[in-house]
């Protein structure tokens, strides 16, 4: 991992639960293929927003992964 990636990685993508990129990311190269079993892996989309924030947010990283 780069230093570009290690920072890019700090960013939040669920900002109601602080949910960093990185936990994320870890979760999809464990085979996490889509955005209802990420939230659920991770916890994302259960903050005060009810995900309507992060969700398009994770559904954008799912592609790019992919
Ligand atoms: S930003 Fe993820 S639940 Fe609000």
């Amino acid at each position: 991992m780069n230093e570009q990636e290690i920072i890019e990685g700090l960013r939040t993508v669920c900002t109601c639960k602080g949910i960093r990129k990185s936990v994320f990311l870890k979760q999809i190269r464990a085979g996490v293929r889509t955005v209802e079993e990420l939230k659920k892996a991770t916890g994302a989309g259960s903050g005060t927003c009810k995900g309507k924030r992060c969700t398009p947010k994770i559904a954008e990283l799912l592609k790019r992964e992919k």
